[in-house]
């Protein structure tokens, strides 16, 4: 607990609206998270890291690499990146100040504080009876000389806080629901305006075991597939005794071109 709250003192959010959702406490959460379930997540991390190496080795050009939810850089291979690229841009809503040190050690390496969704203001606004806000992100696209654009274990944590926001301050399921899927295709097209090498890591559906049965199973995609992917694995995201005596393990794809 300590720790965690030491952390939010140094955790940098700058974005109001971001804080009032709740970014900053996931920015602190993700690293705590990690800290006690270190070894089960050992082998999601590599995968993500080495996903990220195949598409910087399928890179033509080596101008400049956009990493969007770097937050922590637990699977991020930024050494990798830096060494590969002129530039590389980390962007999140928020960067722990573990990460911002490991960022200052590379020249070519900067963190943008971004809410690539740009609808957490609009949400944080919102009004009961009357639509609810599109996400319509731009960041970069006018930027021609990104020759890698890499969306890092993002897309399913996009809707979270925003359809957490809106259930707390009672907004229709049907509408928050739509709302959720509208922001994760946006991010989906918003990828695909680059005319860059894309790797796209996402999980797309949770699922909870006792002992080996399967008890539960959630799609993280409201309904949205995706292309077929380079490759699959599961991450054991929350090991018996994380939330409850269930195992938690999400399905994660890596999809390297959209
Ligand atoms: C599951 S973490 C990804 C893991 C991260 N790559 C790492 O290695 O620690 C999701 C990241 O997405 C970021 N994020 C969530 N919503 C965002 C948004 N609207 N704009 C930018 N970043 C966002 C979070 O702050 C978090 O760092």
């Amino acid at each position: 607990m300590l720790l965690e709250w030491l952390s939010s003192l140094t955790t940098l959010c700058p974005l109001a609206e971001a804080r009032r959702l709740g970014y900053l406490h996931e920015a602190i959460a993700i690293p705590a998270r990690y800290r006690r379930c270190r070894e089960a997540w050992k082998p999601h991390l590599e995968q993500s890291q080495q996903a990220i190496r195949d598409a910087i080795a399928r890179c033509e050009h080596k101008r400049t690499a956009l990493v969007i939810g770097s937050g922590a850089l637990l699977d991020i291979p930024l050494r990798e990146l830096s060494e590969a690229f002129g530039e590389v841009m980390l962007v999140d809503i928020a960067h722990p100040r573990a990460a911002l040190r490991e960022i200052r050690k590379y020249t070519n390496v900067t963190a943008q504080y971004i809410d690539i969704t740009e609808i957490a203001r609009e949400i944080c606004v919102a009004k009961k009876g009357r639509a609810l806000p599109l996400s319509r992100p731009r960041y970069a696209l006018d930027r021609r000389d990104i020759d890698l654009v890499v969306s890092a274990n993002l897309l399913s944590q996009l809707p979270l806080l925003p359809e957490r926001y809106l259930r707390k301050r009672g907004f229709e399921e049907a509408a928050i629901h739509g709302c959720c899927r509208q922001i994760l295709s946006a991010h989906l097209e918003y990828l695909e305006g680059f005319d860059a090498r894309l790797c796209l890591i996402t999980d797309t559906e949770h699922r909870i075991y006792e002992g080996d049965r399967l008890r539960e199973r959630e799609d993280r995609l409201y309904g949205l597939t995706l292309p077929a992917p380079a490759s699959q694995w599961r991450w054991h995201i929350a090991p018996a005794g994380e939330i409850d005596r269930s195992d938690h393990y999400t399905e994660v794809v890596c999809v390297t071109a959209l």
